[in-house]
């Protein structure tokens, strides 16, 4: 393949990157959601199902333990996480990968001056998977970029950028419809309602993206008009024919969904500006609304929440979001066994 400078790198569309971040044929580095196609999603689904079933014997959680114990992962977090780090860590153990971390800058050589792409570098002369958490949007997929021009290239997993892309929460985002309905009609077919800051979530972006490989889906996008989804969203949607609506009345959307996948305002992003006005009670799932959600639907959300799900959601039985939470961990090892070939014998065991 032509190797091609940064700047050039950059403006190439999503799915002509996508041969940039695989080796022989098989998926390397996963840096956003329009590298994976159906049968990807179908195969990593399947996967995790595998892994889950395989880890529940001693035997068993012993074999998928052997598969990777010869390697080393980092994580480079240096933004904040809970479910991500934990569930990465986790994933890696399952597959008996030891783990580095970094997750303060202030205490690394970054402190002394050193930039982030020698930081990379560096753990790539010690480790084999590189899984890194960053604020700036493209951070990762140059990282995956530089690694064609090194000794020794290692896989960047995003674990999130910036304002842009989580595409490993977007699996387990797909894991967890694909496990609810896989008894009625699968995802396609379904209503999903993506709820809350759609402008600055990166988890909806991602999953929007992936919502184009599932027939007959409706995206109903649910936000304060400031907020909205952007542009570049919903011209993919246009562009795959997709169909989609905006508007901003949850309880109007509520009984047409199969899924209502709800989202916190990322208030992160406001720095230095006026607080915000926002009335986001109205973007909130109200107990009252359960009445209104059809009795096979699913509540979803990234976590973590604030009051745009109460606690007292928790115990209804179509609140999925502690599920996916562990869902995660499972799709994050298929992950991780597919990018170092040892999903063949996991299949097989
Ligand atoms: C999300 C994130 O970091 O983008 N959390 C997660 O990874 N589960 C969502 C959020 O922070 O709101």
């Amino acid at each position: 393949m032509k190797q091609v400078d940064w700047e050039e790198f950059k403006r190439l569309r999503g799915h002509e990157k996508r041969p940039h971040f695989e080796r022989e044929g098989e998926i390397f580095h996963v840096i956003m959601a329009q590298q994976f196609n159906r049968a990807f999603l179908d195969r990593i689904c399947a996967l995790a199902t595998k892994i889950r079933k395989v880890a529940r014997t001693h035997t068993g959680a012993r074999f998928l333990k052997g598969l990777l114990d010869d390697k080393r992962a980092m994580l480079y977090f240096v933004q904040p996480s809970t479910r991500t780090f934990l569930s990465f860590n986790s994933a890696c153990q399952i597959l008996g990968l030891d783990i580095l971390e970094v997750r303060d800058p202030s205490i690394s050589s970054e402190k002394k001056g050193e930039t982030q792409d020698d930081s990379v570098r560096t753990f790539s002369s010690y480790c084999d998977l590189v899984i890194m958490r960053h604020a700036q949007k493209d951070f990762s997929e140059k990282m995956a970029w530089m690694m064609n021009f090194i000794g020794r290239p290692v896989p960047i997993i995003n674990a999130g950028s910036g304002k842009d892309q989580h595409p490993t929460q977007a699996l387990l985002d797909i894991y967890t419809l694909h496990r609810s309905f896989e008894n009625y009609t699968g995802i396609d077919g379904i209503n999903i309602a993506l709820v809350g800051d759609l402008l600055r979530g990166r988890t909806v972006r991602s999953l929007s993206y992936l919502m184009k490989h599932y027939e007959d889906v409706k995206i109903y996008f649910v936000a304060p008009p400031e907020l909205q989804v952007a542009d570049d969203i919903k011209h993919y949607l246009r562009e795959n024919g997709i169909f989609f609506e905006e508007g901003d009345n949850l309880a109007e959307v509520i009984p047409l969904a199969d899924a209502v996948y709800m989202t916190r305002i990322q208030d992160e992003w406001d720095q230095g500006e006026e607080p915000s006005k926002i009335d986001y009670s109205r973007y909130c799932f109200k107990p009252e609304y359960l009445e209104l959600l059809k009795p096979n639907a699913v509540i979803l959300h990234p976590l973590p929440r604030r009051a745009e799900i109460p606690p007292e959601i928790d115990n209804d039985k179509r609140a999925m979001y502690w599920r996916q939470t562990r869902n995660g961990m499972w799709v994050r090892a298929a992950l991780i066994a597919i990018i170092f070939r040892k999903d063949k014998q996991i299949v097989d065991y």
